[in-house]
């Protein structure tokens, strides 16, 4: 290689350069889609009771029932803005509910005050979904604004 003109050995390594880079590039393009693939995506269903047909939506980690529902335009009432301190957010987990952060004894408290609470009653704003989750939710009629 030293035999050759500068000129030609500067072009000659930046192209081994940008090969290696692009090399680089896509192997971690696939490992990137493999990962993200290979990841089971959470799904939450809802129920509307309104008469409405049932939506499924795609959840991130991290986001809670309430954050999806508000994203794609179900109407949830949400009066203390998400911080577990109203019972608004009011729904039933149908399906998936096990996989589900454990409820705390605040959030316990709350459901008690609200319309027609039963055994799988949960605060969407305190259901934080994690990977590859599958929840049925049912959102109760929204006529009641509750505490
Ligand atoms: S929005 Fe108030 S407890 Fe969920």
């Amino acid at each position: 290689m030293s035999s050759l003109p500068p000129a030609f050995r500067l072009n000659f390594d930046a192209g081994a350069g940008r090969s290696t880079f692009a090399a680089a590039n896509a192997v971690s393009f696939f490992a990137f889609s493999f990962l993200v693939l290979s990841v089971p995506a959470t799904t939450i269903t809802f129920q509307l009771s309104d008469g409405q047909p049932a939506q499924t939506h795609v959840a991130a980690p991290g986001e809670s029932v309430l954050d999806v529902a508000l994203n794609n335009g179900i109407q949830l009432q949400h009066n203390c803005g998400g911080v577990c301190g109203c019972s608004t957010c009011h729904v039933y987990i149908n399906a998936g509910g096990d996989d589900l952060p454990e409820i705390s004894d605040k959030e316990e408290d709350f459901i008690d005050r609200a319309e027609n609470p039963r055994i799988n009653s949960r605060l969407a704003c305190q259901c934080v979904v994690e990977a590859d989750m599958q929840l049925v939710v049912t959102v109760p009629p929204q006529h009641f604004l509750g505490h």
